[in-house]
């Protein structure tokens, strides 16, 4: 590798934490006023919160393909979105110079948001805001997929809480390789609560997107190779990206950083940990701040998922270098038969595979640190007791069938809804997904023993965790993992593991219409693992 390849990583990562936005952002003239949607869309169904003084953010994001030095050698052919904001938004989007990845939403609370999405991929793509609050309309569902050459025009209001969302294709059948070659970005928003904690900014607000790849020799990247075994499983690489670089290093000061991480891979989960075993501490999850900072061992994240960790490095000396690393856990999904052989195993390295993540550098003094406050946020707990079924969970049954995961005996069909997947607004719920039927029981798959974990999504809603619970014979490898979940907080995507049923309280508030509840192992979703609930008025 090359010192000028190595620079130019350390300099996307640092990119992703530098609030100046304009220098990197071509303007561009004013969005057409014509709409190009299937449907008119409206423009605030219902407007939650009086619109704050704020400009409204314009830009457009096109998808398309391009090429990048990722590796000496051969440029990597890449999918990405690149970014032009209307005048006077520039402050709101930072593009990410050298990496596929991005770019990165920094919008306020309350600020009206219009996104014109052109496709110039060669297949039909939509973005999906993955995490927001946003009519059913906005919110990306595979049937407002526009065609090559179409655009699809967003707009929005954020009512969302300060925290990393994020956004993604979700076309029908086609969200993993999307993903996979590289359309992703980073929606961060903030609020007034957040910004009274002094929490560490600017340079020291560090979003990192942690993805695993395979790539050929020509640096081509390679996408289930081993097909439906592959798909099955899910993908599962053999490279870490950070932000788009493998090896990944970056330079810090010797202060304290708000690292923001989210596990962008298509199926692989993470046990994240300091190597010195200096314990992690935790201050966000995916719907925004803890009420509290919670410090963990060790962080397990399943696709989809995000964590915001608190990072001091002001007492360590100039040269010193901190390192996060992917512990190594059992591998669950070939555990017994004939998976752990390999010979049918998907194509990259197991989950349980231990990896060197990020290794941070650590140079002179930064700014001085404030101390993080004990008290972040307050978060209303819901209670049980104000549920509509609390004594009568919703259940998800999760399910091997064949070569495929059901929930409930089904599979995605585009506008179904079954007479068991309709909410009404505002009702608090308990859900629960149950994830006891792996094809160990059969199901034609006879000599294997297939669990997989699979993390599960609900769009339009933050949700909190109620409980979980492992049924006997799953204990020891959950165990491997489970003290790394955190639980205390605001959660759209919660890893369900191998024998394992996890209960949630959700309240479908805001918006009504069809929304969609799926595993965000993308292969899995890709291949059906999907449903629409529909939130009646
Ligand atoms: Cu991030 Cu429907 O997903
Ligand atoms: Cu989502
Ligand atoms: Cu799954």
């Amino acid at each position: 590798m090359t010192n000028s390849t190595q620079i130019s990583r350390r300099d996307v990562l640092k990119l992703m934490g530098l609030g100046a936005g304009g220098a990197f952002l071509s303007a561009c003239g004013l969005l057409p006023s014509a709409s190009t949607n299937p449907t008119a869309a409206p423009v605030f169904p219902t407007p939650l919160t009086p619109l704050p003084d704020l400009p409204i953010l314009s830009a457009e994001l096109t998808a398309g393909r391009g090429t990048l030095p990722i590796f000496s050698g051969k440029e990597t052919p890449v999918w990405r979105y690149q970014a032009s904001v209307k005048e006077g938004g520039g402050d709101f989007i930072q593009t990410l110079s050298g990496s596929y990845l991005g770019p990165i939403f920094r919008v306020k609370q309350g600020q009206r948001v219009q996104v014109r999405l052109n496709n110039e991929l060669p297949d039909p793509t939509i973005i999906h805001w993955h995490g927001l609050k946003i009519p059913e309309e906005m919110d990306g569902h595979p049937r407002y997929a526009v065609a090559p050459g179409k655009s699809f025009d967003y707009d929005f209001q954020v009512i969302n809480r300060a925290g990393m969302y994020w956004f993604h294709p979700h076309p029908h059948q086609l969200t993993g390789p999307q993903v996979y070659y590289g359309l992703a970005g980073l929606f961060i928003v903030s609020d007034e609560e957040e910004a009274a904690l002094g929490l560490p900014a600017g340079e020291y607000d560090l979003p990192l997107v942690i993805q695993d790849r395979i790539f050929d020799s020509q640096n081509q990247m390679v996408y289930l190779a081993n097909g439906m075994m592959d798909s099955m499983i899910g993908f599962l690489g053999d490279t870490i990206l950070v932000n788009g670089s493998p090896n990944a290093i970056l330079d810090v000061k010797a202060s304290a950083y708000r690292l923001r991480l989210l596990n962008g891979s298509n199926s692989r989960i993470y046990k994240f940990a300091w190597q010195d075993g200096t314990p992690l501490t935790v201050i966000a999850t995916d719907g925004g701040l803890l009420e509290t900072p919670v410090t963990r061992d060790y962080i397990t994240m399943g696709p989809g998922e995000r964590v915001e960790l608190w990072a001091d490095f002001s007492g360590r000396n100039a040269g010193s270098e901190m390192k996060l690393v992917s512990l190594p856990y059992t591998d669950f999904s070939g555990g017994g038969g004939m998976m752990g052989g390999g010979m049918m195993g998907s194509s990259g390295l197991p989950n349980g595979t231990p990896f060197d993540i990020l290794r941070l550098m650590i140079g002179e003094k930064g700014a001085d640190v404030n101390p993080l406050p004990s008290q972040l946020s307050t978060i209303e707990r819901h209670a049980v007791n104000d549920a509509v079924n609390g004594n009568n969970p919703r259940s998800f049954r999760l399910a091997m069938q064949g070569m495929v995961h059901t929930i409930n005996n089904r599979l995605f069909e585009m506008d179904a809804v079954a007479q068991d997947e309709i909410v009404r607004l505002n009702d608090l719920e308990v859900w629960e997904f149950v994830n006891l039927e792996g094809s160990g029981g059969g199901m034609g798959m006879g000599m294997m023993n297939m669990e997989m974990p699979h993390p599960m999504h609900i769009h339009g809603v933050q949700f909190q965790v109620l409980e979980r619970q492992i049924a006997r014979g799953f204990e020891s490898a959950y165990q491997e993992l489970s003290g790394g979940f955190v639980d205390e907080g605001w959660k759209d995507t919660v890893l369900v593991m191998p024998g394992e049923t996890v209960r949630v309280l959700v309240r479908f508030e805001n918006y009504t219409g069809i929304y969609l509840y799926h595993c965000h192992n993308l292969e899995h979703e890709d291949a059906g693992m999907m449903r629409n609930y529909r939130i009646k008025g």
